[in-house]
């Protein structure tokens, strides 16, 4: 019964990171172990993404019942990339959100992070678990966490004209001309969490274990 159990996993966290009310900033930072373990690599940068996940949602959350869906896109717009900074720096981690499908040009997955999110949209598809993957390079320990949508998020990702009204609509064109990111459903893979870590006397592979 392993299927699917991180999807449910991801979507409980998504639905806590709504609902949630923990803070920021509680976990220690262990980057300093010299000790390359990769699964426990895996798990400790999965304990960053959440917490920054987290972050986000309670901030967005507070600004959807604010104002709606035309505030909260001008949250997203100027406070998204600051509060995951924030979030990063308070974990002494690196924190990007990326998306093949993006919305800010900036959050633009490279290469390698593409590949990831088109295995992640396979595995969802077969109905298989998504798994997180972890790699080194340079030093640092790399990890890769699927983001998926829920209902919620269709209020600025989901079909335009029907789930997103037309006034966050016409905001997000404004803002975001270039934008990709719409006609979403609930439970796709939206983008991932990249999260590097600072990891002393790891050797540079570049190879990705999953
Ligand atoms: C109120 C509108 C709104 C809602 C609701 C919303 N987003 Fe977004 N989302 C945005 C905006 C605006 C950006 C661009 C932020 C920026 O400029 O950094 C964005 C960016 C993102 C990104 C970064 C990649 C990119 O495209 O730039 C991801 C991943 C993402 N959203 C996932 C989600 C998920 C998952 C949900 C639901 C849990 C969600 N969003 C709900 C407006 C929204």
């Amino acid at each position: 019964m392993k299927k699917n159990g991180y999807g449910v996993l991801m979507i409980a966290l998504l639905v806590n990171a709504w609902n949630g009310c923990q803070s920021v900033g509680e976990s220690e930072d262990k980057t300093e172990t010299t000790q390359v373990d990769l699964e426990s690599w895996k798990t400790q940068g999965q304990e960053y993404a959440m917490k920054a996940q987290q972050a986000l949602g309670q901030n967005l959350k507070a600004a959807l019942q604010q104002g709606g869906p035309p505030f909260a896109v001008d949250f997203c717009n100027t406070r998204a990339i600051p509060i995951t900074d924030s979030a990063a720096q308070e974990l002494k981690v690196s924190l990007r959100r990326v998306s093949d499908k993006y919305r800010n040009p900036g959050n633009q997955a490279n290469e390698k992070e593409s590949k990831y999110i088109s295995r992640a949209k396979e595995q969802l598809a077969a109905g298989e678990t998504i798994h997180p993957a972890i790699e080194e390079m340079e030093g640092k320990m790399i990890g890769y966490y699927p983001i998926l949508t829920n209902a919620m998020c269709m209020n600025c990702h989901g079909q335009p004209g029907k789930d997103i009204n037309e006034e966050t609509l016409n905001l997000i064109k404004e803002r975001y001309p270039d934008d990709r990111a719409v006609g979403y459903q609930p439970h796709e893979v939206r983008g991932i969490w990249v999260v590097e870590m600072d990891a002393a006397g790891a050797t540079s592979s570049g190879h990705i274990e999953e």
